[in-house]
């Protein structure tokens, strides 16, 4: 029997692994983690990420062939392959803070997997590098004399997050580099033979290690781009009576342009997009490359630029004064279907409304415990109101900033008739019925469609 463990159990190491464990029962799947609730919330059916799916997958496999727990240095001791998922946010501090990823976790992984390991391994990469970060770990783990042989492979995630499920069951591909060495190729086909379980032998793709790893940071700052410039496009049509809506649309069904990622927001969030992009930055920049990096730091200014733009609207439309005015912000995860509040669009927005000392009443679905965290230095401005009805009660301005389904499907005359007038209504998701919202009295503002007002 083929023994996994996994080092991380959390949006990508959590589900990764309960997907291989359900489809491969015959493959021992152990998740470990230093984070001792995460690993006790992942024994329970109150698990500890939200994401559609997850539990079924989860419950199918767990006590049979999938398991949690804290004792890190034995799962790795028992295991044939090590993924390691844990996180690599940005560098706070030192050189490339801000930009580079922070390896600590990465390489205090290596070393642990070295000391304690007494059998050869298959080390797999799961979290999101720098290129070449396969190569200093495998110094780290082949330091000094060792008789034990590790290979590292490349094997990046490409679930987003809220259709994890759906990605991991389905994917478009699997990637997986490796060293073009005998030991390197058999390493590759051991793993090419877990995934080939339940996904087609030629979705499967092999390369080297650094292709493996430059493709992820590279489909990632591709589709960040491809938000950013439908968002560039929004700000025009604003400026235009273009309808960003319309123009998407235009342009997404040439076959050579797509219709996917194309719809204008409010900014894109999430832990990866923003990192991986900046990772690619400071990767140009190591290998002096200006000009690359200044052209993918872009996507990032663009970003920032639609998230403040988004309130600067907000405060001109409301006759440039927020001050003490009751502002209810529905949705706070920074996207549907996903209670993940990471680089989330709507922390920079309620950070800007309380800088104009507005009242923020956030609500969410999902993303409530998470919201609580984000912004302890606005405790004093901000409240949280998980009914939308309530959270809108009194309230000068509703803004929608997480394209929850939900929000789609709200009583607006209910909330239009509790709200103060001009009752002001910003759709940072593009996904109302305006017309339908100006007709009942609301003023309304939506991305890239602009400014709707009876005021004269
Ligand atoms: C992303 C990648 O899609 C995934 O392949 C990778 O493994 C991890 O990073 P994720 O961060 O979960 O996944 O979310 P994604 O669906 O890509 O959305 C990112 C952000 O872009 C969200 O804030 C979303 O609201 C925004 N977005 C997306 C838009 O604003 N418009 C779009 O058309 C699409
Ligand atoms: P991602 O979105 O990449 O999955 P998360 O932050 O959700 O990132 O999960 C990473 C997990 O890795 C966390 O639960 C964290 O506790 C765990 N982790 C970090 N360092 C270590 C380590 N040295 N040993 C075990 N687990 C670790």
């Amino acid at each position: 029997m083929t023994k996994i463990c996994c080092i991380g159990a959390g949006y990508v190491g959590g589900p990764t692994m309960a997907m291989i464990a359900k489809q491969c029962p015959d493959v021992q799947v152990n998740v470990v983690d230093i984070n001792e609730n995460r690993i006790a919330a992942w024994q329970t059916d109150e698990l500890p990420i939200y994401e559609p799916g997850l539990l079924e997958v989860v419950q199918e496999a767990r006590g049979r062939n999938l398991f949690f727990s804290t004792d890190v240095d034995q799962g790795i001791r028992d295991a044939d392959i090590v993924f390691v998922s844990v996180n690599t946010p940005t560098k706070t501090f030192g050189e490339g803070a801000g930009c580079a990823s922070d390896l600590q976790y990465w390489e205090l992984c290596a070393r642990r997997i070295k000391e304690v390991s007494t059998s050869d391994k298959i080390i797999v990469e799961k979290s999101t590098l720098p290129v070449r970060t396969a190569e200093a770990m495998e110094r780290v783990l082949h330091a000094g004399d060792n008789p034990v042989h590790f290979e590292v492979l490349s094997n990046p995630e490409f679930l987003a997050e809220g259709t994890a499920i759906d990605d991991l069951h389905n994917p478009d591909r699997v990637l997986i580099g490796g060293h073009e060495t005998e030991t390197g190729r058999k390493a590759i086909q051991t793993l090419v033979e877990i995934y080939a379980t339940w996904i087609p032998r030629e979705r499967i793709l092999t390369t080297n290690l650094w292709s493996s790893e430059l493709s992820k940071l590279t489909a990632n700052a591709f589709l960040a781009q491809r938000v950013s410039s439908i968002n560039a496009i929004s700000a025009l049509c604003e400026a235009t009576e273009a309808d960003v809506a319309e123009v998407a649309h235009a342009i997404g069904t040439d076959s050579r342009i797509g219709p996917k990622f194309l719809k204008a927001s409010i900014g894109f969030g999430g832990s990866c997009f923003k990192k991986d992009i900046l990772n690619l930055v400071y990767l140009c920049e190591t290998y002096g490359l200006k000009e690359p990096a200044e052209y993918w730091r872009q996507v990032v200014v663009m970003n920032e630029y639609q998230e403040k733009r988004f309130v600067t609207t907000m405060l001109h439309s409301m006759f440039n004064t927020i001050a003490n005015k009751r502002i209810a912000v529905l949705g706070f995860a920074f996207k549907a279907d996903t209670g993940d509040t990471r680089e989330s669009p709507a922390i920079k927005v309620c950070r800007e409304l309380a800088a104009e000392h507005a009242t923020i009443v956030v609500s969410d679905p999902e993303a409530m415990e998470n919201a609580k965290l984000e912004m302890p230095e606005l405790a004093d401005r901000i409240g949280f109101e998980e009914d939308p009805y309530k959270a809108a009660e009194g309230a000068h301005a509703v803004a929608v900033l997480t394209d929850w389904k939900l929000y789609k499907e709200l009583d607006f005359r209910r909330i239009y008739d509790g709200m103060q007038k001009p009752a002001f209504l910003f759709d940072g998701r593009n996904m109302l019925d305006h017309d339908a919202l100006f007709e009942m009295g609301f003023e309304v503002y939506s991305i890239g469609k602009g400014y709707k007002t009876h005021l004269k």
